[in-house]
């Protein structure tokens, strides 16, 4: 397995939407091995391939305080979402920075998994949280595009600082 370069917002890789996994082979599931790795190693609950610099439509989770339940979510597809609820949201994208996000409550997702078989969840709280945020990411969205343009450029400034701050503490 290997660590990989998670990219931050504002880079332009990360408005990229992601293709679909056309059949599920060794490559899908060494990228998912070296997802869910970079995903621990950054202590993160979710990372999309896109956030990888992954072009497919790849997402990794794992919401468990053991940190041994790893998911994986290849082409997910939300087919019902009922409810709303906000959320405060941070990213592995957008190191340090956190935001009140509102989303559908319980939602139900098509995908297939690592062994290329389709299958269906249902999910609510924050895991409906976490794969609506994810498939954010494959479609080229960023939570904080859902802030005000004013608390979007706050966001902005921050990272700036943080980063001259701490110019070697990108991951
Ligand atoms: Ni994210």
């Amino acid at each position: 397995m290997a660590k990989l370069n998670i990219l931050e917002f504002p880079d332009p890789r990360l408005r990229r939407v992601a293709q679909p996994v056309d059949v599920v082979t060794d490559r899908e599931r060494k990228l998912a091995a070296d997802m869910l790795e970079t995903m621990y190693s950054a202590r993160g609950i979710g990372l999309a391939a896109t956030q990888v610099n992954e072009g497919v439509r790849l997402l990794v989770l794992d919401l468990s305080e053991t940190r041994d339940q790893p998911r994986v979510f290849i082409n997910p597809e939300i087919i019902s979402r009922t409810g709303s609820q906000t959320c405060e949201e941070g990213c592995l994208s957008v190191p340090g920075i956190y935001a009140e996000v509102k989303r559908a409550e319980e939602i139900r997702v098509r995908a297939l998994g690592l062994d290329g078989e389709p299958f269906e969840q249902d999910a609510d709280g924050l895991l409906a949280v976490c794969i609506q945020h994810e498939i954010d990411h494959l479609d080229g969205k960023v939570f904080v595009d859902y802030l005000s343009p004013l608390k979007r450029r706050m966001v902005e400034k921050k990272l700036k600082k943080q980063r001259q701050r701490e110019p070697d503490a990108v991951a």
